[in-house]
């Protein structure tokens, strides 16, 4: 049986939308001024531009995480397909533990475990993408949101933060760009790629400015 013959075409090509989306990543403008940087001048460059905290010591897991890590890898009870009452377990722990810093408590039912925050997005906007729907999107912004919000066919609407307000959300703009077909505005706090922290009553406003019942998804470092 033929499985390649070098007549065949592959039946499919790529998305521009996509690629667009895509070329222009904030990692790819900092790799390319690292390179750029003069090699003969010998003055420290400090790292301003280091999104991930565990390069550096002060930011260790504890020792007792790390412990934990290593006697459950040690066990061999868990390197397979967690059983329903280990993930019980885990989300009921996630569910106490971020109870203590809301108004209300939280179930294990609340508690969907992903791989990153990535994966949290994906699954979010899958679930969100339905035919003419739109979601509102900072700008600037941490560029996943657009890319994954592109390949799901949702209209992206972009709202703005404003600088000279220490990137507060731009409300009036807010309210004119949603609609009906709404499906969710994404807040990113702490910002990325801005770095600020919003205020709650601030929060608060942007809450009450959109007028339709949509998600507001927030992605919290933690
Ligand atoms: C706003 C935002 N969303 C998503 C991500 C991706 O998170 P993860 O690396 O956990 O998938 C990051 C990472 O810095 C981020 O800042």
């Amino acid at each position: 049986m033929e499985i390649c013959s070098t007549k065949s075409r592959w039946n499919f090509k790529g998305k521009e939308e996509a690629k667009k989306a895509s070329a222009c990543t904030i990692r790819g403008y900092l790799n390319n001024l690292n390179e750029n940087i003069n090699k003969n001048d010998t003055r420290n460059v400090i790292p301003l531009s280091h999104g991930d905290p565990s390069g550096f010591p002060n930011f260790r897991t504890t020792k007792v995480s790390e412990d934990a890590l290593i006697d459950s890898l040690q066990s061999g009870k868990y390197n397979g397909y967690a059983q329903k009452s280990v993930l019980l377990q885990a989300t009921r722990s996630i569910a106490e533990y971020l109870s203590r810093d809301y108004p209300y408590e939280l179930s294990s039912n609340d508690v969907h475990v992903t791989a990153g925050a990535k994966q949290a997005i994906d699954v979010l906007i899958t679930a969100l993408a339905v035919p003419g729907a739109n979601i509102l999107l900072p700008r600037p912004r941490y560029p996943a949101y657009e890319a994954l919000a592109t390949f799901n066919r949702l209209e992206i609407r972009h709202y703005d933060l404003l600088p000279e307000q220490d990137w507060e959300v731009d409300i009036n703009g807010l309210e004119a760009l949603a609609d009906d077909r709404t499906v969710a505005m994404v807040n990113i706090n702490p910002g990325d790629p801005c770095g600020n922290v919003y205020e709650s009553e601030h929060l608060k406003k942007v809450v009450s400015s959109l007028h339709y019942t949509c998600i507001y998804f927030v992605k919290n470092v933690v």
